[in-house]
């Protein structure tokens, strides 16, 4: 059996059979969704191969279950390239996705803005990315399905139904162009000109490559970022990992609003 084929029998085992409709991917301080959830919770530590090292600010857990009346899988914490070196560090929990039947998966991350209309506190859904990292998640796979089209990788009719759900929640959301840099180190003033020279509207250290992998695995996708500081130069905050954890909050509660509006 495939690693991804064992963990699959593992957490439907665990967390019952019946097929998904969606996998949310939670950022940086965005893990309280994960509690709302009426279901069962594992702990990647129970799941091998999933990234459980990760990141301060998130909670390596995943939860199967009900949430706005639709049946979801909620991953707590992700695996950044810039943790291993790895842009497919995604894979496996996503493989495990597609195999549970879900459709589609929603990301969520904490992002700097580009632009002065988009504020520490705001929510950006993602109209496209630009992969400025040049790193792909598919390098190395070895059959002719590596080459994804990405034309509509941020699905039309799901970002339709997110803005609808925003509106009904009185919720604002933006919509703009998410670039990938890998990080850990933040962008320089030089590189955040740069991007927004590009076409960039928000900045961030991962989605994409889980957006290439799922378009991959024929599920779709869809992100959201909130917004927890100016990028680099544009304003006279603190850029920290601190700093992103403290602002999550403030983007949290909206995002969670239109999270559940739409799997409603
Ligand atoms: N740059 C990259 N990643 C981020 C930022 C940023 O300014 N804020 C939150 N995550």
């Amino acid at each position: 059996m495939s690693k991804s084929a064992e963990l699959t029998a593992l957490i439907r085992d665990r967390a019952g059979a019946e097929a998904l409709a969606y996998g949310l991917i939670l950022g940086s301080g965005l893990g309280h969704l994960a509690e709302q959830v009426d279901g069962v919770a594992i702990d990647y530590a129970d799941l091998p191969g999933f990234p459980h090292a990760g990141v301060s600010g998130h909670n390596p857990k995943l939860v199967v279950g009900q949430l706005g009346g639709t049946r979801v899988a909620v991953f707590g914490g992700r695996s950044h390239y810039y943790e291993s070196g790895r842009a497919d560090a995604m894979r496996l929990p996503l493989e495990v996705l597609a195999e549970l039947g879900a459709e589609a998966v929603l990301a969520t991350n904490a992002a700097g803005s580009l632009r002065a209309d988009m504020p520490t506190g705001s929510l950006m859904l993602l109209s496209d990315h630009i992969n400025f990292s040049g790193l792909n998640p598919l390098i190395g796979e070895p059959t002719d399905r590596r080459f994804v089209p990405m034309g509509d990788a941020h699905d039309p009719a799901i970002r339709s139904a997110l803005r609808e759900a925003a509106r009904a929640e009185d919720v604002d959301l933006h919509e703009g162009v998410y670039a990938w840099y890998s990080g850990p180190s933040f962008e320089t003033p030089a590189e955040i000109r740069a991007i927004r020279t590009l076409g960039a509207d928000a900045v961030g250290m991962s989605t994409v490559p889980e957006v290439i992998l799922a378009r991959f695995l024929g599920l779709k996708a869809a992100a959201i970022s909130t917004i927890t500081n100016m990028a680099a130069g544009l304003s006279d905050e603190a850029i920290s990992h601190e700093h992103t954890k403290a602002m999550a909050p403030l983007g949290a509660a909206k995002l969670e609003k239109v999270l559940t509006r739409f799997l409603n």
